[in-house]
């Protein structure tokens, strides 16, 4: 991928599998956020293939692309719930907007999804009187709701604070493990990819550097771990050196 003369993502090459949690780790502006948009068509990278289920999304008719994205569902960076709307009508919107249900089968399927997610006490509630973890599990609900087979999310926890994190965590591999779904998580956050991930993979200048299937992972000598905390203190030292 390609913004100007700026390259993003290059030769980038990784196998998703299915029924699975993908997380994929990367210091921020690497083009995680660039890489999931790319995967469901919002973006079009100057060369290569995204095959999903057989189809190469990068080549694909607009008709055809948008029938390739209905199956993903995409968890955005702040998972931007409508503010004037309360959590059910939040979580019906997608049902909603589309009209080919009744009432009633909404009215199941909002219940359904809230209570997955452990929000069916606050469905009267407003998005401004939500913590931010509520937040975040109420748009992984309207997410659901339609069923998709890929669920990408993007920064979930990013900006929660450590209890809040925690309960989206426990929320992401709940459905991962519960729901068929297959799940890649974009993150930067090591708690979050110990706990969900089944495979972890790194970005560093554009491709995937390292990728750990979780055992390999969760080991402390993990390679993958030890890089992406590495980044970090080369800043660090970076700073020291360009003080002297
Ligand atoms: N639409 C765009 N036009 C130009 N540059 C972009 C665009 N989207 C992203 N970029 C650039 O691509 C790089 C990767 O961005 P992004 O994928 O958002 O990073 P992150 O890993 O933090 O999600 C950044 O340098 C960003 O400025
Ligand atoms: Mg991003």
């Amino acid at each position: 991928m390609r913004f100007r003369d700026k390259r993003v993502l290059n030769g980038l090459d990784i196998v998703i599998e299915d029924n699975k949690a993908t997380v994929i780790m990367g210091r921020s502006g690497i083009g995680k956020s660039v890489l999931l948009k790319c995967i469901c068509g919002l973006l079009v990278p100057h060369k290569g293939v995204i095959d999903i289920d057989g189809h190469n999304i990068v080549t694909a008719s607009p008709r055809k692309a948008k029938v390739i994205r209905s199956a993903i569902g995409m968890l955005l960076q702040e998972g931007a719930l409508f503010d004037g709307m309360t959590v059910y009508e939040n979580i019906a919107f997608p049902l909603a907007y589309h009209r080919k249900h009744s009432p009633a089968e909404i009215d199941r399927e909002v219940r359904r999804y809230a209570d997955i997610v452990e929000m069916t006490p606050f469905l009267d509630v407003v998005p401004r009187e939500l913590s931010g973890g509520m937040k975040r599990k109420a748009a992984i609900a309207r997410c659901m709701i339609t069923q998709p087979r890929y669920l990408f999310y993007d920064e979930p926890t990013t900006g929660l604070d450590p209890i809040s994190a925690g309960t989206v965590d426990t929320m992401i591999k709940k459905l991962s493990d519960t729901v068929n779904i297959t799940s890649l998580i974009v993150t930067h956050d090591v708690d979050l990819a110990l706990f969900a991930g089944d495979t972890v993979a790194l970005i560093e200048d554009g491709r995937i550097s390292v990728i750990e299937a979780r055992a390999e992972f969760k080991r402390p000598e993990s390679e993958l771990r030890t890089r992406f905390i590495e980044q970090r203190e080369i800043l660090h030292e970076e700073y020291h050196a360009n003080r002297k």
